[in-house]
């Protein structure tokens, strides 16, 4: 395969591998959480979006419904509001009586000097990656505790050294490492398991475009000579929800070709 080409889930995967399953992703209206629910709904799964929006939440899961056949419900609320979440959850199990794998995909980020960071402007961030995360593990822990279900928790590389303009976010994604480790361990005994995808800089995301507003180009600083794709970041998400990846738990996925290892990301 040449270094360009971005394989095709749907060419490695049992086509209904994900059939009866039930998928819960927040973050999943765009970008590369839009792109993981389209893959697993490609792969029989049906699926709740979460989103802020509740008109662009709606709006992407009939297109979802459309580009798949598979079932998907647009549930609006936003990931700092536990009461919001917890009503997702609920209409999640009247529509489908279960949850067996849960996406914490929705972030919040931008490009700020510690000088230039209000207290509000940290915390903000915070509060939507890392208390969202929380948020959302505890409304929907008891469900997957029921099917022995799996979460995947959406991080970054960008901690692993110190990246200038991203103390927030940089915070917020080692506070979300440790909390799917501690997940992992505890939850564990339940059968339920908890795993981190790390992804490089994905190309036509919200996240890319506000980190590289110049749109600079990267390929030349990555190893495998391109930006990822979303589809990259879907594949190790469905691998990690197949049952080949039932004894993988508490452990961190970087998905990045190679980026991470050659310099500090952005
Ligand atoms: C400094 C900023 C700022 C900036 C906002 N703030 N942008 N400070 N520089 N560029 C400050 C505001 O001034 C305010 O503080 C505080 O942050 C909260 O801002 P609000 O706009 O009131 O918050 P809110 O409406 O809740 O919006 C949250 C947001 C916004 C994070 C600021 O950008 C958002 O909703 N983003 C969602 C989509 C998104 O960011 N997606 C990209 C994810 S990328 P003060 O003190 O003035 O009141 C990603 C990838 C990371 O996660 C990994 C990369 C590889």
């Amino acid at each position: 395969m040449s270094k360009l080409q971005v394989p095709d889930g749907l060419e490695t995967f049992q086509p209904e591998i994900f059939a009866g399953k039930v998928l819960f992703c927040t973050g999943g209206r765009s970008g590369i959480g839009y792109r993981i629910v389209e893959m697993m709904m490609k792969h029989g799964a049906d699926a709740v979006i979460v989103g802020r929006d509740a008109k662009g939440v709606e709006e992407s899961a009939a297109k979802l419904e459309a580009s798949t056949g598979r079932n998907c419900l647009g549930a609006p609320a936003d990931v700092r509001d536990p009461e919001q979440l917890k009503r997702a959850v609920q209409a999640a199990k009247d529509k489908y009586g279960k949850l067996d794998f849960v996406v914490c995909g929705a972030a919040g980020n931008f490009l700020a000097p510690i000088s230039g960071l209000s207290e509000r402007a940290f915390r903000t961030v915070i509060e939507i990656d890392l208390i969202g995360t929380y948020n959302t593990v505890k409304a929907t822990l008891p469900l997957l505790r029921e099917t022995r279900g799996a979460y995947v928790h959406i991080s970054a590389t960008l901690h692993y050294r110190g990246t200038p303009w991203q103390t927030h976010l940089g915070a917020a994604k080692a506070g979300i490492d440790a909390l799917s480790n501690a997940l992992a361990v505890e939850e564990g005994p339940r059968g339920v398991r908890s795993n981190v995808v790390a992804p490089g800089p994905i190309g036509s995301t919200p996240g890319m475009t506000r980190l590289n507003p110049g749109g600079q180009p990267l390929e030349n600083l990555i190893p495998l000579g391109r930006v990822g794709q979303t589809t990259d970041i879907a594949n190790a998400v469905m691998f990690l929800f197949s049952p080949a990846a039932s004894w993988i738990n508490g452990s961190v996925m970087v998905v990045d070709g190679g980026d991470a290892h050659t310099r500090a990301p952005y």
